[in-house]
């Protein structure tokens, strides 16, 4: 994967478990920095190396501030559609924001 174009990449990650892919991703790309936040509902996943909000995304999402993140990653394994609606009802969102999502 092929990040932006930029030394700094800031990624929520709404679905994020213990944050797997993030850190493969994170191995691949020695010249960017990314800084993760997760968002996860299930307390027992503690092993992500990264910051992680523990809690429902759709609770969350409505009330963040979204402006710093380049990415927001709803790679569920299943529906995201309210937390996609949920991203994209946030005025704090900006433009040029890579949303990922599985379908
Ligand atoms: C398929 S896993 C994501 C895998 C992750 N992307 C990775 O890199 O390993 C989906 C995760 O989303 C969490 N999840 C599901 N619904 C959620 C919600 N509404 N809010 C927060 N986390 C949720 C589940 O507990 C599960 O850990």
């Amino acid at each position: 994967m092929v990040l932006l174009e930029k030394n700094v990449i800031n990624v929520l990650d709404c679905f994020h478990a213990n944050g797997t892919l993030w850190s493969e991703i994170s191995k691949r790309n020695f010249d960017t920095k990314i800084q993760v936040t997760g968002i996860e509902k299930d307390k027992t996943k503690t092993s992500s190396p990264y910051f992680v909000l523990y809690g429902d995304n759709e609770r969350m999402l409505p009330k963040m501030d979204l402006s710093q993140y380049h990415i927001i990653d709803c790679d569920a394994y299943g529906d995201s559609t309210k937390a996609i609606q949920c991203i994209v009802k946030n005025p704090t969102l900006q433009n040029k924001v890579a949303i990922i999502l599985t379908v």
